[in-house]
C-alpha cells in the first residue's frame, strides 16, 4: 500500500480544503482585497507589476488565489495533482472570463513537474511543509525562479502551532473518553464544535469550521513532523541562492530605521532576522503583541516545546504516548512565568493546570468545562500559519 500523503488525504476524503467563496461580487471583492493585502502589504509584491509576468503555482487547488493573479494580468502555469478540484477551477476561470490567462494546467506534483521555463513568481501555499523531502522541494521551487524573481511559500510553524496542538489534544482526549476511534466521524466534529465552536466563530474567518476541523484538528498531516520553522526554511533559501523578502504575519523589524545605503548581505540579514525572531517569540507562541523587554530565549526552551509537541502528536495520531505521560514542560513554564505580560503569565497557569492535571480526568464534561472556563487560553490561537516571500539573486 502506498504511503498516505496530504494529497491522498484530500483525495480519499473528497474534500476541498480551502473552499473560498467567491460566487458573487461582494465575496469576490472581499477575497481580492484580502489577497492584495497579503501580497502587497505583507509580502512586498505590488500586484500591478504582475501584468504579463509569468507565474508558476504549485498546489493551486481550485484556483481561487490564482484567479486574483490572473485578474491582474499574470500568465499562469498551474500544477495541481488533485484532479478532483479541476472542474471547479475551470468553471471559475470561465465565469470570470480569465481562461486565456491559464497557459498550462498540469496534473504533476512539485516533485515530478518538469519544465525548461523559469518564472517571475513561483508559489506553493499550504502543502510544501507536509512533504517528506520538503527541503528538496523548496530548492526545486527556487530553481524555477528567474533571476530577480520572487517565491512564496506558506507553512505551519512549529512554535506558532503550540496552542493549535493543545486544542488537538483536548479533542482527542474527549474522543478517547467517549471511546471514539474514528476522528473523522460526525460525533468528532460535534465534540470539536462543542469545545471550540464559539471561540472559532469569534475569529470571523471565511474558512468554515468544518474545513478547519478536517484540515487541522483531525488531519493526520497536522502533526509534529510537518511543522517547520523559520530557521530551517532560511537555511534552504540561503543554500539555494535566495534571500528573505518579507512574511505574513509581518514581524521582522530588523530593516526598520536603517539607512538604505547600509546594505547587509543575505547571510547576515538572515542572522539578524533569527535574532529578531527570538525577541518576538512570545508573539509567535500566543499571537499577543511582542513584549518590550522579552525574556531571553534558550535552545532548551525551543527543544522542550518541540518535544512536548511531538508527545502530543504521538498521543493524538499513534497513541504511542498515553495521556498520563504528557507533562507541561518546566523550561517553558519558567520562561513564560518571567513575562511582563500578565496575559502570558495567566496563559501559562491555564496551560499548566490543563496539561498537568485536568487532561487526566475521566469525565469528558469536566474537561470541556475546564477549557471553557479558561479566560485567556480559549481566546488565543498562536501564530500557526505563516507565509514567506523571498527573492532569487539576479
Ligand atoms: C491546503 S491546500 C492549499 C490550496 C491553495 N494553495 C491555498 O493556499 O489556498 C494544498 C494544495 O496542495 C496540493 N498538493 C498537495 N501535495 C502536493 C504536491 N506534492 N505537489 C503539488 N501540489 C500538492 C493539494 O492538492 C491542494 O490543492
Amino acid at each position: 500500500m502506498s504511503k498516505q500523503t496530504l494529497l491522498t488525504y484530500y483525495q480519499t476524503n473528497q474534500f476541498n480544503p480551502v473552499p473560498i467563496e467567491i460566487g458573487d461580487d461582494r465575496t469576490w471583492r472581499n477575497h481580492f482585497t484580502r489577497r492584495r493585502n497579503l501580497y502587497e502589504n505583507h509580502l512586498g509584491i505590488p500586484l500591478a507589476l504582475l501584468r504579463d509576468k509569468s507565474v508558476l503555482e504549485f498546489g493551486c487547488n481550485s484556483g481561487e488565489n490564482a484567479l486574483v493573479l490572473a485578474a491582474m494580468g499574470a500568465n499562469l502555469t498551474l500544477v495541481e495533482p488533485n484532479e478532483q478540484v479541476w472542474p471547479r477551477l475551470h468553471q471559475l476561470f470561465d465565469t470570470f472570463k480569465l481562461k486565456d490567462r491559464i497557459i498550462n494546467l498540469f496534473p504533476q506534483d512539485i516533485n515530478t513537474f518538469e519544465s525548461d521555463n523559469i518564472f517571475d513568481l513561483v508559489l506553493a501555499e499550504g502543502f510544501i511543509h507536509t512533504l517528506e523531502n520538503r527541503d528538496q522541494a523548496l530548492s526545486r521551487l527556487l530553481s524555477y525562479l528567474a533571476p530577480g524573481g520572487i517565491g512564496i511559500i506558506s507553512f505551519d510553524d512549529r512554535f506558532g502551532s503550540l496552542l493549535e496542538c493543545i486544542r488537538q489534544l483536548l479533542l482527542f482526549r474527549v474522543l478517547e473518553l467517549q471511546g471514539i476511534s474514528d476522528p473523522h466521524c460526525d460525533k468528532s466534529r460535534q465534540y470539536a464544535e462543542q469545545l471550540f465552536g464559539q471561540d472559532y466563530a469569534r475569529l470571523h474567518t471565511s474558512r468554515p469550521f468544518e474545513s478547519w476541523w478536517k484540515d487541522n484538528l483531525v488531519n493526520p498531516f497536522f502533526s509534529a513532523e510537518v511543522l517547520w520553522s523559520y530557521r530551517e526554511i532560511l537555511e534552504v533559501i540561503t543554500q539555494s541562492g535566495g534571500e528573505f523578502l518579507s512574511s505574513s504575519p509581518k514581524w521582522f523589524t530588523g530593516d526598520h530605521y536603517t539607512w538604505y545605503k547600509q546594505v547587509c548581505d543575505p547571510v547576515k540579514r538572515h542572522h539578524v532576522l533569527l535574532q529578531n525572531w527570538e525577541k518576538v517569540f512570545t508573539y509567535m507562541l500566543t499571537g499577543l503583541l511582542p513584549e518590550k523587554e522579552p525574556t531571553p530565549l534558550s535552545p532548551e526552551i525551543l527543544a522542550c516545546i518541540t518535544h512536548f509537541i511531538e508527545q502530543i502528536s504521538q498521543y493524538v495520531h499513534t497513541r504511542q504516548v498515553g495521556v498520563e505521560e504528557l507533562v507541561y514542560p518546566e523550561p517553558l513554564e519558567v520562561y513564560l512565568e518571567q513575562s511582563s505580560d500578565l496575559q502570558i503569565q495567566y496563559l501559562n497557569l491555564e496551560m499548566k493546570t490543563l496539561i498537568g492535571n485536568i487532561i487526566r480526568t475521566t469525565l469528558k464534561d469536566e474537561l470541556i468545562n475546564a477549557y471553557h472556563e479558561t479566560s485567556i487560553l480559549k481566546l488565543l490561537w498562536g501564530c500557526p500559519y505563516h507565509y514567506i516571500s523571498f527573492t532569487k539573486s539576479s
